[in-house]
């Protein structure tokens, strides 16, 4: 099984991508570090630990980054997306005794780990890519030994819908461009699965529904949990379900055939009313100078067979 460090910010879909994680057996979960995001990074580190315990994962949880690397950037959790606690207001339903905290910083994990077994980790990021920029700066070398990122964030408008936070960010790109930034031009192989997938693959509300009393106690909470998130996306987009955002990531490190990719350099725009959008760069290369030249090619989904990645999280349970 491919080894992960999960990058999160539970988060109600950070919540149903570590489920599927945490059961796949092509996967192989090591750590799980934490981020602001979805709520502070209090509240969304203490998510990780009743997670992990929930799952019945014994990995170590790392707090990560409580803003973003500008502290003078603008910060707003999305409480309205997924609740004052993160978890659409059930997060009291997971009654298990959690492990404490790893007692380094997720940046510090992150590095300990990759550079413990070069060449292996996968880095699965579905928050806002502070920790992993904080990783790299304290240890460029790592770039070289990380097997593969990939990131649930941006969204190139290869599909009808764009951005999420405005009309061309998505929320994890948006709550921290110079750390995304960073990210993207490193030089190691990043897969990035933004909202040009993520927003073609709705769990419906029936299905939602039908996770109770399967899966145990794990699908009662999930249908709780997705209710809140339901609410929002109806109110929002119309959508009668919601969408898969997070747990895509998840199934593109078990089944990548499931998308179509494009290569080419990736910037974040960092100012101005644009902040927080994701730009490839897939012409062919011209030879002339631009903000692209020099940063390595990566890959990013701009298509996606839906029912796959909802088959393949329906197996989990
Ligand atoms: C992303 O933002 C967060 O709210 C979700 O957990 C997901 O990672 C979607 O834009
Ligand atoms: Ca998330």
């Amino acid at each position: 099984p491919m080894p992960v460090i999960f990058d999160t910010d539970p988060g109600i879909d950070d919540a149903m991508a570590l489920y599927l994680l945490a059961r796949h057996p092509a996967l192989d979960l090591r750590a799980i570090t934490t981020v602001f995001g979805n709520a502070s990074v209090e509240v969304t580190s203490r998510n990780g630990q009743l997670l992990a315990a929930f799952f019945e994962q014994a990995v170590p949880v790392a707090k990560g980054a409580a803003g973003p690397l500008h502290v003078d950037a603008e910060r707003e959790f999305s409480v309205h997306v997924h609740g004052d606690d993160g978890l659409g207001g059930v997060a009291s339903m997971i009654n298990v005794e959690v492990s404490p905290l790893d007692a380094r910083p997720a940046f510090q994990l992150i590095c300990d780990m990759v550079n413990a077994e070069p060449g292996a980790i996968t880095l699965i990021a579905v928050g806002p890519l502070t920790n992993l920029a904080l990783a790299l700066r304290h240890d460029p070398s790592i770039a070289s030994k990380v097997h593969r990122v990939i990131v649930m964030g941006g969204a190139f408008g290869t599909q009808a819908r764009c951005g999420n936070v405005t009309p061309v960010a998505e929320a994890n790109i948006i709550n921290d461009p110079e750390a995304a930034d960073l990210v993207f031009s490193a030089d190691w192989p990043v897969v990035i699965v933004g909202l040009d997938v993520t927003h073609e693959t709705v769990m419906s509300e029936a299905y939602l529904s039908s996770l109770q009393g399967r899966g145990g106690k794990v699908g009662d909470f999930l249908w709780q949990a997705t209710r809140h998130y339901q609410d929002f996306y109806n109110a929002v987009d119309g959508i009668k379900g919601v969408y898969a955002h997070d747990a895509s990531a998840i199934v593109y490190a078990i089944e990548p055939e499931a998308f179509t990719l494009r290569a080419g350099p990736v910037r974040v725009v960092t100012e101005g009313i644009a902040r927080g959008q994701t730009i490839q760069d897939f012409r062919k290369p011209s030879g002339a100078q631009t903000p692209w030249s020099g940063c390595p090619a990566q890959q990013v989904c701009i298509a996606v067979q839906a029912e796959r990645v909802l088959a393949i999280f329906d197996q989990a349970f």
